[in-house]
């Protein structure tokens, strides 16, 4: 094992929702997997044991797999600490000083409000055990471009930029890797991938679920904030970037912060927000909620390569179905040789991201017969091995062996915020639409790329 593995984890926020449905459930899987033997020290307000964390983590086992390996979890419970307390007194932090026992260079996790950060990582310091620490991020990493730079001045202050890891699930996602190793791995695609041939990229999140218990978090937050600024803008990187010098972490964020630097930052007329009905009804949403439950934006990537393209991205609760997918439609021959040629709504290439793994390329070919008349084909590479490697495994991993490609660094957490700045907290009414519609339709007639929007199937 590498010297630079961290020889413990703690997380932060041990009792709350995140830990229940994806991080224990993660971490079980990495113990069954032989990817986890150190101490996991669990930390939260409540008053509970290691036990108590042990049950709780059993049932977001269940709901997350259907089952439990007991073997596995033994070996999992094993690992398993618990320190509770006030994150403001030096005494939850002397405790868990006791637990980390001779650890050196834990990994904490803080799964917990960025207003909470502050505290954690003075305490930190303050009891001696920031040292060679690393330190994980959950999103949302601020609220926008001055806040986002204030938590940074904040984490950097006692850590180093290298020992931090800002969280973005998206990319922990096999399907997401799939997009940087396509791009690059295949000669192919290079002639085509530019403003020459591409006409525009659409990016598609459907969820066909609403704001479920999470109105609270949901109505401080909105769309643009929740899942447009950091997954689905990263996916865009993914697309829009130059190749990497090498696959290090610094080479890969030095071409995301080029791509960044010349995305114009959103106006108002590249912008398309709605709310679905009922949301205000919706338990801890206000009343008159400005907030808005879906958004479309058009984006313009001012490099050599895209320059005019357009790049829209769509995303919304209670949509018709679940999936994440992006098309990248290329332009129409120049000349219709064969009478249909023109009707074709072939020459994309889509890549399914969620919930399955498919990249798709879309062609004309004549259909059989004696006319010389097209049909649409899609020569599909899907993933039938489906991945059942959680985000958070990878993440977690990747973190405790200081592996940095799979996280944001400080420039690009904070240029990213600068794309959507001057459309946050609108106070205008979000334009209605019905659940399980594809959003506002009026507010969206128009509001499309050329040749419209593929709306993903279920
Ligand atoms: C989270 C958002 O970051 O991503 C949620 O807060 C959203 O609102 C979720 O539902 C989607 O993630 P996934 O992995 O289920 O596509």
């Amino acid at each position: 094992m590498s010297q630079n593995r961290s020889d413990a984890l703690v997380v932060f926020g041990a009792s709350g929702d995140l830990a229940h449905r994806m991080i224990l459930p993660s971490l079980y899987q990495m113990v069954r997997r032989g990817h986890l033997s150190e101490p996991v020290i669990g930390v939260a307000l409540d008053d509970w044991d290691a036990d108590r964390l042990a049950e709780r983590a059993r049932d977001g086992i269940l709901t997350q797999f259907g089952s439990v390996d007991e073997a596995v979890f033994a070996r999992f419970k094993s690992l398993l600490r618990y320190v509770g307390g006030d994150y403001k007194a030096a005494a939850t932090f002397e405790r868990l000083r006791q637990a980390l026992g001779g650890a050196t260079r834990p990994l904490y996790y803080l799964a917990i409000p960025p207003s909470l950060f502050g505290t954690v990582i003075e305490a930190l310091k303050a009891a001696g055990i920031a040292g060679h620490a690393r330190l994980m991020v959950e999103k949302p990493f601020g609220r926008n471009l001055a806040s986002a730079r204030a938590l940074n001045e904040e984490l950097l202050s006692v850590f180093e930029e290298q020992s931090v890891f800002r969280i973005d699930h998206y990319l922990g996602k096999e399907a997401i890797q799939n997009l940087l190793y396509f791009r690059f791995a295949n000669t192919f695609l290079e002639p085509v991938w530019n403003r020459n041939y591409v006409e525009s990229v659409q990016i598609t999140m459907a969820e066909d679920f609403g704001v479920g218990g999470r109105g609270r978090f949901y109505d401080e937050v909105g769309c643009v904030r929740d899942v447009i600024q950091n997954h689905l803008v990263n996916v865009l990187l993914l697309l829009a970037m130059e190749p990497p010098a090498t696959s290090d972490s610094d080479d890969l964020s030095d071409e995301k912060v080029q791509v960044l630097k010349s995305i114009r930052p959103l106006r108002e007329e590249d912008l398309v927000r709605g709310q679905f009905d009922g949301y205000r009804d919706e338990p801890d949403v206000a009343a008159g909620s400005p907030v808005e439950t879906f958004a479309a934006v058009r984006l313009f990537v001012d490099t050599w390569r895209w320059k005019g393209v357009p790049f829209y991205i769509r995303a919304g609760k209670n949509l018709p179905v679940r999936a994440t997918e992006v098309v990248l439609r290329f332009k129409r021959p120049p000349i219709a040789v064969f009478d249909d040629t023109d009707a074709a709504d072939a020459n994309y290439v889509r890549f399914r991201v969620g919930p399955e793994v498919l990249i798709g390329i879309g062609a004309r070919r004549k259909a059989a017969g004696s006319e010389m008349i097209g049909e649409d084909v899609e020569l599909a590479a899907v993933d039938s091995t489906a991945d059942d490697m959680l985000p958070y495994e990878r993440l977690i991993g990747d973190a405790m062996n200081g592996k940095r490609q799979l996280f944001t660094r400080r420039d690009a957490s904070e240029l990213a915020w600068r794309v959507v700045d001057p459309v946050l907290d609108l106070k205008t009414r979000p334009a209605p639409y019905a659940p399980h519609s594809w959003g506002p339709e009026e507010a969206m007639s128009g509001f499309a790329p050329p040749g419209g929007w593929v709306d993903p199937e279920a």
